[in-house]
């Protein structure tokens, strides 16, 4: 036994430690068909871009069938593709495809929970006795006829919906539509752990999991204070043992690698998650430095970010998983804006400050994600009328920001600077009708600013953000410092600028980065004459100073030992 185990985990090589993912949000990717939806054949047509780009493996948003009540994250068919993306010839053939090109593929898992419309629930709801009711979290109401507990839902109103047939909650911590799985029931477990191994066994290289430091609730169920149920549902008391089963089950089995999504969860929470001696995921995705410019947990009362703040969080995150898990390291996702518009500058220094934001990103240690259309320096959009949006997190919140008292203007000044539909707009691929991404009806409006920004133009410029993803993607790859090396924090307490140093055997980087659009002094002589010995390993101007940086300026100095 301990041998096998042995044997196990020596033929597993991390490579996930050495690559770049790239993620695919199907709807809004590339439209062959012309009905105005992205779909697989439409990612098969764009391979060759994302080999030129240089990423390893892609990530894949869902493709299931689905109702698409919230995109695809609401599964109707564990195993079926939804007619919208194409077939499982189209998913089979993309993978091939994938593999012929060296680049992986992962698959989006969203077993929190599913679509009301999935048989298990359908089945559930019929009767208090049917074999699958114990699949969803069912409870009778309060005494006094309210819900079972107080909890606001992620998208609005309760977490509870009541269900006239069987008299009976039951719990969403999403949408209404997104009833969630009980992972108490070992058979509910079972099914999961049966479907991975059909996605793996067709070779599929990993998962990313969609929120699933929700799975284990607190099974008192105690009401939140002020509603906030999430420190009841978030890295609940089984989270570890179910992690731990899964591993065991179904991702020891294979060469593939894991994310999971985790909101709320620390570093020293993200440690017993991807220490490999824990057998859980390899990684997760915090949310801490995505909350920073938010006001009281509430995403959309916007406040600046303070940078202090943001280099404090990143110097946690990679301080505390150095020699023990892994991080992942993200600005962008379908859930974000654009982060070329939330922390540097989509006007006058657009490029430049998005060649400065992915240099201080993918400089640090971890295994880097570029959202599509980053690679572009894609912008947030601003619709002028509500009804443009698509986005059901959106669209409830303005409801209920409205019946709070917000004024209409307040709250679309949120949308913009903070809607996840920012993220969702078609990607931008030249400048023909529709950016190029459909011949049909856009199934939600494309950024206006197309007409400058699309990979065709980024193709042919040879200074593009494009190709300086592309150098960032290689320098990966040559140099050991950037997955190996140890991070220290420079100028702590700068207000606009961002310096560290990562620490290595044979050489030190020393990544320096202006956020704002001030030339900025370096206040510190030891940082300036450590890196005059320094060789410029990336920078996006031409000829750096090393006593200051112009606005948004970044670069990076190896220093051999
Ligand atoms: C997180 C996903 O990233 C998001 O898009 C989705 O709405 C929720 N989980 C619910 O699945």
């Amino acid at each position: 036994m301990v041998k096998h185990e042995t044997e196990k985990k020596s033929s597993q090589t991390e490579w996930w430690k050495k690559s770049v993912v790239y993620q695919i949000y199907p709807k809004s990717f590339n439209d062959t068909n012309g009905d105005g939806i992205g779909d697989l054949p439409g990612i098969i047509e764009k391979l060759d871009y994302l080999k030129t780009l240089g990423i390893d493996v892609i990530w894949l948003s869902p493709v299931y069938d689905s109702p698409q009540e919230d995109n695809g994250y609401d599964i109707r068919d564990y195993k079926k593709i939804d007619d919208l993306f194409g077939d499982m010839n189209d998913l089979e053939r993309l993978l091939e495809e994938a593999h012929n090109r060296d680049m992986k593929l992962v698959m989006d898992l969203v077993v929190n929970h599913t679509s009301d419309e999935h048989k298990w629930f359908v089945e559930s709801s019929k009767s208090k006795d049917n074999p699958y009711r114990d699949y969803y979290i069912w409870k009778d109401g309060k005494e006094n006829g309210e819900p079972p507990t107080n909890w606001n839902s992620i998208f609005s109103g309760s977490t509870w919906e009541y269900d006239e047939r069987t008299e009976q909650y039951y719990l969403h911590l999403f949408a209404t539509k997104q009833p969630d799985l009980n992972w108490e029931n070992p058979k509910l477990r079972e099914d999961i752990y049966e479907m991975m191994k059909f996605w793996l066994d067709k070779g599929m290289d990993g998962f990313r999991m969609d929120v699933i430091n929700f799975i284990s609730k607190d099974p008192s169920y105690p009401d939140g204070e002020h509603g906030d149920g999430s420190p009841h549902f978030m890295n609940g008391p089984r989270i570890h043992e179910f992690l731990q089963e899964m591993n065991e089950e179904v991702l020891s089995k294979y060469d593939i690698m894991t994310v999971g999504e985790m909101p709320g969860a620390s570093p020293e929470e993200a440690k017993a998650y991807t220490d490999p001696a824990h057998d859980e995921l390899n990684m997760i995705f915090t949310f801490e430095h995505m909350d920073l410019d938010s006001e009281n947990g509430d995403k959309w009362d916007v406040k600046p970010l303070d940078l202090v703040d943001l280099k404090e969080n990143f110097e946690k995150w990679q301080t505390s998983l150095h020699g023990v898990g892994w991080n992942s390291l993200y600005w962008n996702n379908h859930d974000q804006p654009r982060i070329v518009s939330r922390f540097g500058n989509d006007g006058e220094f657009r490029e430049k400050s998005a060649k400065m934001l992915a240099t201080c990103l993918h400089m640090m240690q971890g295994t880097p994600y570029i959202y599509q259309g980053e690679e572009l320096g894609m912008t947030n959009v601003h619709f002028d009328s509500l009804d443009e949006y698509r986005d059901i997190e959106l669209k409830n919140m303005y409801e209920e920001k409205r019946a709070l008292g917000w004024s209409h203007e307040r709250i679309m000044e949120a949308i913009y600077i903070k809607g996840r539909d920012n993220a969702r707009t078609p990607m931008q691929w030249d400048r023909s009708e529709n950016a190029g991404f459909t011949e049909g009806d856009p199934w939600i409006k494309v950024n206006p600013g197309y007409t400058h920004i699309n990979a065709e133009q980024a193709l042919g410029q040879e200074d593009s953000i494009f190709y300086y993803y592309q150098q960032l993607i290689q320098l990966r790859k040559e140099k050991e410092v950037i997955t190996e090396g140890s991070f220290e924090l420079l100028l702590r307490e700068h207000p606009q600028l961002f310096a560290y140093q990562r620490v290595g055997d044979k050489e030190d980087l020393v990544v320096c980065c202006n956020f704002s659009d001030q030339t900025v002094e370096v206040p510190d002589q030891d940082l300036i004459q450590s890196v005059k010995g320094g060789e410029v390993v990336i920078t996006n101007v031409d000829s750096p100073e090393r006593d200051r940086l112009s606005p948004y300026e970044s670069v990076v100095y190896s220093i051999e030992k």
